[in-house]
């Protein structure tokens, strides 16, 4: 008997460090978050799309996963999610994803989770027309539990690299500034054009194959800045993972917290609130801390040792208070597992 009904999930991510790397042809390491969002597509006469989320054009998400796997029929599709929208942890691919899943089950489509990634990331560049690099859409598809996940998008390859803090009596913060960032406003595609400019100026396909004299070569001001940011974060991404593999937990957090600065002085992608939260955290005792995801808002990470987490979370909290932002949301959180199907009848 075939299915009517299928429900899937797929969670949200942080990204620990290689921000703005996907497309420059660089290596990044998220992780999925135990945040996500659910999908249930049923048969139906008439195409119907509801939703408890309150994302204005959250359909054309819908509707692009749909069209990139050339679906025709019409279903009933209903999205309820626990994951913020705009606090920069990917509730978009998450949608994209969990939809995808899900209609594959139905439908019985067969097609590999590779294709089902590559059908997300064209529904976001093309549909909802965000040039976005697919870090997002790979985390949420294809990581394991206790587990980053390490993409690199020189070769396309995805490697898992064991992320377990919380054994070494750490915490992984994630702190929700409210500051809704929004990838459609165009600074985002901004940034990517910078560094397609300063890949061009080298002659080279993608900024992150670029030598160090290559990067030091390039004249200063604006482009220098990004491909910089993009040379430096390269090689954090790597010392991160050696030093993560090492238990070396100083170092990585002395890394994220290099990363945030790049990203903040280099990128110019944090925001204040951002800024706040790293230094507030760095003050308090945690090892690290560095905005997450896209930048101009959304979230920021911190590695905390457990004794001083309590500390730390309260100290976010009053920063935000004294200088009169909105309360932040904060969770503790671990590396979690990729998109499931979760039912089909
Ligand atoms: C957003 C995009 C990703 C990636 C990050 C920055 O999350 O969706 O593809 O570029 O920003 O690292």
């Amino acid at each position: 008997m075939p299915v009517s009904t299928v429900t899937a999930r797929a969670p949200g991510r942080v990204n620990l460090i290689g921000e703005h790397l996907d497309y420059n042809g660089g290596r990044c390491l998220p992780i999925a978050l135990d945040l996500g969002t659910i999908t249930t597509v049923s048969r139906s006469t008439e195409a119907k799309l509801s939703s408890t989320e309150a994302r204005p054009g959250w359909t054309a998400y819908v509707t692009g996963v749909l069209a990139s796997l050339g679906v025709e029929e019409p279903l009933h599709v209903e999205v309820t999610s626990d994951l913020p929208i705009g606090a920069g942890l990917a509730s978009s691919a998450a949608l994209e994803c969990s939809v995808a899943m899900a209609v594959d089950e139905l439908l019985g489509l067969g097609r590999s989770r590779e294709e089902l990634m590559r059908a997300c990331i064209r529904a976001e560049n093309e549909y909802v027309g965000v040039p976005t690099g697919g870090m997002d859409q790979a985390a949420s598809l294809f990581s394991d539990p206790g587990h980053a996940l390490l993409l690199d998008f020189a070769d396309d390859s995805r490697t898992p690299v064991a992320f377990d803090p919380g054994a070494a009596g750490l915490a992984l913060l994630v702190v929700d500034t409210g500051v809704s960032h929004a990838l459609t406003d165009g600074a985002y595609a901004a940034r990517r054009a910078d560094c397609e400019a300063a890949a061009r100026a080298l002659g080279i396909p993608h900024l992150a194959r670029a030598s160090p004299e290559q990067i030091r070569g390039l004249p200063g001001g604006r482009l220098g800045r990004r491909a910089r940011h993009v040379a430096s974060e390269q090689q954090r991404v790597d010392a991160f993972v050696t030093a993560v593999g090492g238990a070396d937990w100083d170092v990585a957090g002395a890394l994220m917290t290099g990363s945030h600065t790049s990203l903040r002085d280099d990128y110019e992608v944090s925001y204040p609130e951002l800024d706040l939260v790293v230094e507030t955290a760095l003050e308090r005792g945690a090892l690290g801390a560095r905005m997450t995801g896209g930048g101009f808002g959304g979230s920021a990470i911190a590695l905390v040792p457990g004794g001083v987490l309590d500390d730390v979370e309260g100290s976010i909290r009053s920063a935000f208070t004294a200088n009169g932002h909105d309360a932040p949301t904060l969770y503790r959180v671990e590396a979690s597992r990729g998109a499931a199907v979760l039912r089909a009848t």
